[in-house]
């Protein structure tokens, strides 16, 4: 049953197939400071030829484009920034660009990070056309930003990406309400695309996903996160 996204009053993304919003209300302080700052971003990629990213609930692309956003800023950053990422669910192009219409800049820094984030939605809503199955590739920057995008269910649609990665994006909805995303497979499913030392960041601190990501070689960290969430967590692949 096709279940489209909605918009609160407030101007949050909703999604009513799973009940639950797409992102903190914190403008860009989420995937600033949970997903990049989680995998050690932007200095990480500091002078590598390549770097990749993969996501596990691409959604309206936020994470996608604060990174974009942060790689076009950075002076040192990697000459190839690939991203990966699976989608159940491809959001409109309209409705990637209403999403960041409404976002707020994390602090005075972040404000000309959230107009190139804008430009880039632009850029990128332009360019979309997202199938309803399958593995898509978009190609910015004349070629130095790469994304692929699998759409389907995340552990069969996960092996389609290839890898490794260097950084982890953990991103699906309130595991309560969307354990598909954080299942066992789901998750080993990431960890068979991860190398030894690639990092993952996720806003999801619950105890069975920080248990099912140890016994996957995982080595977790729970780490202050940002509010109004008290934890984020960061882990790091050990094999
Ligand atoms: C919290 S939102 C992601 C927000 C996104 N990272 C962003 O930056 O805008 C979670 C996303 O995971 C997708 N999703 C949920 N369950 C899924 C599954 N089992 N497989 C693939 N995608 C799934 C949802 O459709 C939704 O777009």
């Amino acid at each position: 049953m096709n279940k489209p996204l909605q918009w609160l009053p407030d101007g949050q993304p909703y999604s009513p197939r799973y009940g639950d919003v797409y992102r903190s209300r914190t403008g860009l302080a989420q995937p600033q400071q949970v997903f990049l700052a989680g995998c050690g971003l932007p200095a990480a990629w500091a002078g590598r030829p390549t770097w990749t990213v993969l996501e596990t609930g691409f959604g309206l692309g936020l994470n996608f484009l604060t990174t974009w956003a942060a790689w076009r800023a950075d002076p040192q950053r990697c000459a190839e920034l690939r991203y990966l990422a699976v989608e159940a669910h491809p959001a409109a192009a309209a409705d990637l660009l209403r999403s960041v219409e409404t976002l707020s800049a994390a602090d005075a820094a972040g404000v000309s990070l959230l107009a190139t984030v804008r430009t880039l939605a632009e850029e990128l809503a332009a360019a979309w056309e997202p199938l309803d199955a399958g593995v898509q590739t978009w190609v910015f920057e004349q070629g130095r930003v790469y994304l692929k995008l699998a759409v389907g269910e995340a552990q069969t649609a996960l092996p389609l990406l290839g890898g490794p990665a260097d950084a982890v994006y953990l991103d699906g909805f309130n595991p309560a309400l969307n354990p598909a995303m954080w299942s066992e497979p789901t998750l080993a499913a990431v960890a068979r695309l991860c190398r030894p030392g690639s990092r993952l960041g996720s806003w999801c601190v619950a105890g069975a996903v920080r248990a099912r990501l140890q016994t996957l070689g995982f080595e977790v960290h729970k780490r202050t996160g940002v509010a109004p969430k008290w934890h984020r967590l960061e882990a790091i692949y050990r094999g």
